[in-house]
């Protein structure tokens, strides 16, 4: 266990050790437990948490808001558009003020080609860590609350159990490529063997790949692309299909829901998961395009697990603020 983790930042997936990972997770099922019999644990009594967004959420802001309160502290929701940021304010000056006014910095920012660089820069000029609650390569939280679950499900050794990390069509908006990217950091650690499915333009960024094939190597785990839904489907035991944009291919929203809309057939069905394992888990971060990502009844059936999921983000980011922002 590696317990020293006061004042680090957690921008990318990897900023963490897998020995770090383990300590989160631990410290994540006991805040689970103190919370499901009522313990106090204010372990961040009179500490406040700046939430920063330039894009929506639904999960990531309640769970963080609720999180700080549960520990006795406080979380300030600041959206950029009510902020001076357009108006001149730069990364240092964030850094610089709310590190002093704040205990801990979280953003969200997407967009591509900005959101990590501004990230990292608001974190040179922080006194306080910096969270990413999802920039255009990373979403670390979600990664966390998704490795909780498997565990949860599937037990802690992993070895030999087969991730699907899949595209899936949606209509709504194109959606970032950081969950894929995380999930293909993290997993290989705790031994998944992980194949990737998607169509050839919904590619991840280069040096990501790379990155998780050496995690791939050195945990001695499986890494595969393959270009076909059913192929990647079979014999799962975890499913995880979800859409993003085709955003190497394009940046251009028109141009890429034109090359999305070719992909329509991608959707996570009952035929499809019964290519899996009978007792795959189903998952998804949230939010879905109901019956055009996924079917109702897949997102509704036995096997899906996305409010424990969804629940779990809370845990797991309780278990970083406390062990980072005391
Ligand atoms: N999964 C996730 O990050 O959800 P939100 O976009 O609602 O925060």
């Amino acid at each position: 266990m590696q317990t020293d983790l006061r004042g680090r930042n957690l921008i990318g997936d990897l900023d963490f050790s897998k020995e770090e990972v383990e300590t989160v997770l631990e410290v994540a099922w006991d805040l689970k437990k103190k919370r499901a019999l009522g313990e106090p644990h204010s372990y961040l009594r009179d500490k406040v948490l700046a939430m920063l967004f330039f894009f929506s959420s639904t999960r990531t802001r309640g769970s963080f808001e609720a999180g700080m309160a549960q520990l006795g502290g406080h979380a300030a929701f600041i959206e950029s558009r009510t902020t001076q940021i357009s108006h001149g304010d730069t990364e240092k000056e964030l850094g610089e003020i709310f590190g002093r006014y704040f205990d801990g910095i979280a953003i969200r920012h997407v967009d591509w080609g900005i959101g990590n660089r501004y990230l990292n820069l608001v974190a040179e000029s922080s006194r306080v860590p910096v969270f990413n609650m999802q920039c255009e390569i990373y979403h670390p939280f979600q990664i966390l609350a998704d490795l909780m679950t498997i565990m949860e499900k599937k037990g802690k050794n992993l070895r030999k159990r087969k991730m699907v990390v899949s595209w899936a069509y949606a209509s709504s908006y194109l959606k970032p490529i950081s969950v894929p990217q995380s999930l293909i950091l993290q997993m290989p650690r705790f031994g998944l063997d992980v194949v990737l499915a998607h169509p050839p333009e919904f590619r991840l960024m280069p040096e990501i790949m790379d990155q998780a094939r050496a995690e791939a190597k050195k945990f001695h785990t499986g890494f595969e692309v393959v270009d076909n839904m059913d192929e990647a489907f079979k014999d799962a035991d975890i499913v995880y299909a979800k859409s993003w944009g085709p955003l190497l291919t394009t940046q251009d929203p028109e141009k890429g829901k034109a090359i999305q809309d070719r992909y329509k057939n991608w959707i996570t069905d009952s035929r499809r998961m019964a290519l899996a394992k009978e007792d795959a888990i189903y998952m998804h971060p949230l939010p879905a395009d109901r019956d055009v990502e996924v079917t109702s009844e897949v997102m509704d059936g036995q096997n899906s697990v996305v409010f424990d999921e969804a629940e779990n983000r809370l845990h797991v980011q309780k278990a970083v603020m406390s062990l980072t922002m005391r």
